[in-house]
Order: C-alpha cells, then structure tokens, then sequence
C-alpha cells in the first residue's frame, strides 16, 4: 500500500463544507484502490486572521514543506479584505513554493456540450505584484500604481509546460495575449511564446486578444484545447470557461511545481461563497475533481480516472444535482451518490 501525508487546509465558508466532501470520497478511493492517504489539517483561514492577526502563523510553509501535497478548500469571509486572504495565504504558499503553472481543466460532465479544454494559467508573477504604490492617499491628488511583472524565464515556463500538454492532446495550443493595448508585457510575452513553440514541431499556437478570446469561449468553446495565459488574463479565463461549462462549482484547479522540488496544492477554482455557505448547498464536484487531480499527480491515475467516471455516470445517469445546477440535492446527497457510484 502506498502512503501520502496531506496537508489540508479548509479555509472558509463553503471551503470547509466541500473539504469534507472531498475527503470522503478521497477514503472511500483509498480503501477501494490501496491508497493511504493521512491528513494533517491547518486551521489557516479568515477566522483564524480574525481571532490571531494572521492568516497563518509565521513560519508557516515549514510547517507544510514536507508534505506530498496540499489540499486546500477556500478562504475569504466578510470583514475580511479579499487582498489579506489572497496575500496572506495563498499567494505565498503558489510563490513560496513555487508553484508556476496553475491548470484549470473545463470539461462538462453530461455530455451535452462539446467543452473540453484546458486553461495554463501563470500563477507566480504577472498582473498579481505588490510592486508599486499609492500617494497622497486621502486627498485629491490620489493616485495608485501598480506594476506588472514578466520575466523571460517566468514565461518561457509556463509557455513551455503549455507546449507540452497540447503536444499530449490535440496538438492545438491558444495564447491569451492583449498586445494591443498592454504594449510592453504583452509583446514580450507574444515574442517568447513564437520563440518556443519555432523549436516544436506538432504544436500548432494561435494568439488571441483576451477580450475576443472570451466572447469565442462563449459562443464557441468547442474549438478550443490548451489555452495559456498570464496570472490575471487565466484567472478570469477560468472562471468564465467554468460557468460556460454549467457552473463554477465544478471546476478543479491545481497549483503545480512540476519540478516537484515543493509540494503542489490542490483547490477548486471557486471561493468560499458566503452568499451560500453554512447552508449545506455547496456543489462538491469542484472540490472532487481537484481531489482526483491530486491523486494524478500522486501517480494514481487509475484511482482518479475511477473518480471521475464516478462522476460521469452520476450526472448521466442520476438527477442528483446541487441549486447552482438547477436541482435541490444537499451536498451530502451529490457525495453520496458519488461515493456509491465508486
Ligand atoms: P465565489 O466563487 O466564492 O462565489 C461566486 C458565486 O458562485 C457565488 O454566487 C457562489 O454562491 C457561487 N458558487 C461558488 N462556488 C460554488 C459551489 N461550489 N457550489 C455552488 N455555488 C458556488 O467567488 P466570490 O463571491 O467572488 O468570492 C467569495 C470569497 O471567496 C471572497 O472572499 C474571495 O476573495 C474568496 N475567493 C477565494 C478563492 C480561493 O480561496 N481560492 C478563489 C476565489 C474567491
Ligand atoms: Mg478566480
């Protein structure tokens, strides 16, 4: 039996709820295929920040180093700015380890619409910087700066880690780029990916316009496989291909160092939703599909392939649908209905 320690970290509002979901189905898979998986659970969240004053204690990563991978649910509550969440936890956990691409698959699960693609997001520099600043706050005169930051080996990265998952699909590969109007980064970003993908032969690029990518996904999600964008261009991306694709509580996002230097963290792509949370209502196929990513990158292929044709025959086969999707299951009835057909 293989073992894996897990570091999980529920965070906030539907993040707790769609943790428990997931690490039920997470044992139910374990004991099916011989896999022990052990967690360690940090209460690292915006209660925490509440009663302590920081997201996470100081030193924090150490505490999370040396784990196989981190599972981490949602953070964000009211009374909490969203920019001390963000930069208080998750920000230094995807930059501290390293954690450059952030993959997005979109794929519906009933088989009624023809989405099946993957967003590459860049997860450790771009639009997200602190570099910059405000002056004469409070008067005026006030005004904001704010620095976005493409490196030559930061893009060559992400482009390349891109290049080779089309290479392994469809061969198809689109760039997110906006060179247009962002004229420094966004040119340099075009150039480096033109340079990488002159040295591949298979791959196929076509550079869109962010904004004209966006109107193509909704109207026509079909012709698209690997998307590669920037940290902020991919965020938006992904959310945007998650609710094309039925609704953003399906979505499963993972942060990956693929040097496997660092563990990688696995969360779904949505929040922790407090217009729902403590309502027993949250869709935990978002956060299930993360889990099934997360044994992937563990080297269970055959247990996450089990997870998600779970999933396949229970929206085909089942209406057990959560209120996001147009139905009133609990998200004890979805996990459930899951775990069974596992
Ligand atoms: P959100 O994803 O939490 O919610 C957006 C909308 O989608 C809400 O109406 C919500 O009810 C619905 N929704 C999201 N996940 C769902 C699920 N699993 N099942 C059913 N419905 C679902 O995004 P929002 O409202 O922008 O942010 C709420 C909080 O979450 C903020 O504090 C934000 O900073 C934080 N956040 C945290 C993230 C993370 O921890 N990775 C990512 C995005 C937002
Ligand atoms: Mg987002």
């Amino acid at each position: 039996m293989q073992s894996h320690r897990i570091a999980v970290i529920p965070g906030d509002g539907i993040g707790v709820e769609v943790c428990g979901a997931a690490r039920a189905v997470l044992d139910a898979i374990g004991r099916r295929h011989a896999i022990d998986l052990t967690y360690d659970e940090f209460d690292w969240s915006c209660a925490r920040y509440l009663a302590e004053g920081a997201m996470m204690p100081t030193g924090g990563l150490s505490q999370i180093r040396h784990h196989d991978a981190i599972f981490l649910g949602a953070v964000g509550a009211p009374g909490v700015a969203d920019h001390v969440s963000l930069w208080g936890l998750l920000i230094p956990i995807r930059r501290g380890f390293q954690q450059f691409v952030n993959l997005r698959p979109i794929r519906a699960l009933d088989g009624r619409q023809d989405i099946d693609l993957v967003v590459v997001r860049e997860n450790c520099e771009g639009e997200y910087s602190e570099i910059g600043g405000r002056l004469y706050q409070g008067t005026s005169a006030e005004m904001a700066v704010q620095e976005s930051v493409f490196t030559r080996p930061g893009v060559t990265r992400i482009v390349d880690y891109a290049l080779d998952l089309a290479e392994r699909r469809t061969g198809r590969l689109t760039s997110a780029t906006k060179s247009n109007g962002i004229i420094h980064t966004m040119p340099f970003w075009d150039e480096i990916v033109a340079e990488r993908v002159a040295e591949r032969s298979g791959v196929s690029v076509r550079s869109e316009h962010i904004d004209a990518l966006c109107a193509k996904l909704v109207l026509d999600p079909a012709q698209f496989d690997v998307i590669v964008a920037s940290n902020l261009f991919g965020d938006i991306l992904s959310d945007l291909a998650a609710a094309v694709a039925g609704s953003i509580g399906l979505a499963p996002a993972a942060n990956l160092d693929p040097t496997r230097a660092h563990p990688s963290m696995f969360e779904p792509v949505h929040g922790s939703a407090p217009d729902i949370a403590g309502r027993g209502i949250a869709n935990p196929v978002g956060a299930i599909r993360t889990a099934a990513m997360m044994l992937d990158h563990l080297g269970h292929s055959e247990a996450s392939d089990n997870i998600m044709a779970a999933l396949e025959s229970v929206f085909s086969g089942t209406s057990v649908r959560t209120p996001d999707l147009g139905g009133t299951a609990r998200t004890e009835d979805l996990t459930r209905a899951i775990i069974e057909a596992i």
